[in-house]
């Protein structure tokens, strides 16, 4: 398959809709008038760097349409109730309504802002993912919850607002820095681990290609990796059972962003973190073995992503998981690894256990500042 060939892939979730891979952000306007009409305006939400890049490819495509443009900074504080609201006073000045498109064109960010605002803008109007990060190809832009953090949790408003399309376009990992690349390379083991080995082998192998950036070998790893997250909700939209595997590592994750307060640690470098003290915990529980555990942190490292953290103390991790969205009444539900290529649920974790885990993937060569 060429970079720039046009693949479709459905979510065949409750609310069904395609995504798109090797599509141009210049047919995108054609597509959404001819499949779904009834657009009067399409208000691209995006972010600076994204819109000067991108914009004017997507205005293009929008012939007849009003288009406006807004844009939000670049940054995780900018998923908040205080921009969501921001972005009603602008979208209400910009003659917004019920016939609007929102195009979210960004990486995760925008994808859970713009979906949000979507979601309860007039109580919903359709809107179109455009990622334009790796994470967001792979992973965010996928499976329909949108979101804001909110100072007691990160993602604690959000919903449940599929998209009428998810419309990806390979050319734009181009201006992607290589740290964003990393984060959704993060992403992708997490899916390889948990649902596919084959493309865990595939990562293993291509490793000096991936480094290189070269273009088909990311377009053959975005496929595969969101082929396993499309598989898993659409059999589980709502996240009442297999789609919670996707989960695997983020627990961890989320207590280290919030730890760093979303600054210190980006959402990717948290995931590998996060994955490295889930697979420590499943070989202590006999899940997974400790060569592939090896072969977990290899891969993380070999595409230069942290398997530890400096710093941090682990007992105040432990108290950040308790207030993870997953856990039930008290008890810590985590996601483990059982091999390569399968993952489980566990809810019978202790403290002790995670602060294990934790000690585990914290470098105590530093001091905690
Ligand atoms: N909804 C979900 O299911 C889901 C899943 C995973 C992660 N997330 C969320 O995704 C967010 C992280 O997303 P992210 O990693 O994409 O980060 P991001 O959206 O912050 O983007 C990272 C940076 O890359 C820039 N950027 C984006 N596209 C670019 C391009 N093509 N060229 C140059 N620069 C570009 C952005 O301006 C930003 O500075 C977190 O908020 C996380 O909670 C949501």
């Amino acid at each position: 398959m060429g970079v720039s060939s046009r693949q479709k892939i459905e979510v065949s979730a409750g609310h069904p809709y395609p995504v798109f891979l090797g599509a141009n952000l210049e047919d995108l306007g054609d597509y959404m008038l001819s499949r779904f009409g009834n657009i009067e305006q399409a208000l691209i939400i995006t972010q600076p760097v994204v819109a000067k890049h991108y914009a004017d490819r997507v205005r293009q495509g929008f012939k007849g349409c009003r288009v406006d443009l807004v844009t939000v900074s670049a940054g995780e504080g900018e998923k908040s109730l205080a921009r969501l609201s921001a972005l009603v006073g602008e979208a209400v000045r910009l003659g917004a309504d019920r016939l609007t498109l929102v195009v979210a064109l960004g990486g995760g960010v925008i994808g859970d802002l713009a979906g949000f605002f979507a979601g309860v803008f007039m109580r919903g109007i359709r809107f179109v993912q455009v990622p334009t990060t790796l994470l967001a190809m792979v992973d965010s832009s996928i499976g329909g919850k949108v979101a804001v953090n909110h100072p007691a949790g990160k993602n604690l408003l959000g919903a449940f607002y599929p998209p009428l399309a998810v419309w990806t376009d390979f050319s734009t990992l181009a201006s992607l820095p290589w740290q964003e690349v990393q984060n959704g390379l993060a992403e992708t083991v997490k899916h390889a681990v948990l649902g596919d080995p084959d493309l865990f082998a595939f990562l293993e192998e291509h490793l000096s290609k991936i480094l290189e950036r070269d273009p088909l070998i990311l377009r053959e790893l975005t496929a595969r990796s969101l082929a396993v997250k499309v598989r898993l909700v659409s059999q589980d939209e709502r996240e009442q059972g297999v789609r919670a595997l996707l989960n695997l590592g983020h627990s961890f994750g989320h207590a280290l962003e919030t730890a760093t307060e979303y600054e210190g640690i980006s959402h990717g470098r948290g995931v590998s973190v996060g994955l490295v003290a889930a697979s420590r915990l499943a070989e202590e529980r006999g899940l997974i073995a400790g060569a592939d555990v090896q072969r977990i942190m290899n891969l993380l490292s070999g595409l230069g992503l942290p398997i530890s953290v400096r710093g941090l103390e682990a007992g105040r991790l432990v108290q950040l998981m308790a207030a993870d969205k997953k856990n039930r009444f008290g008890r810590k539900v985590l996601i483990l690894p059982r091999g390569i290529g399968q993952a489980v649920q566990v809810e019978d974790c202790s403290d002790e256990d995670l602060r294990r885990a934790w000690a585990g993937v914290i470098d105590s060569n530093f001091p905690i500042s």
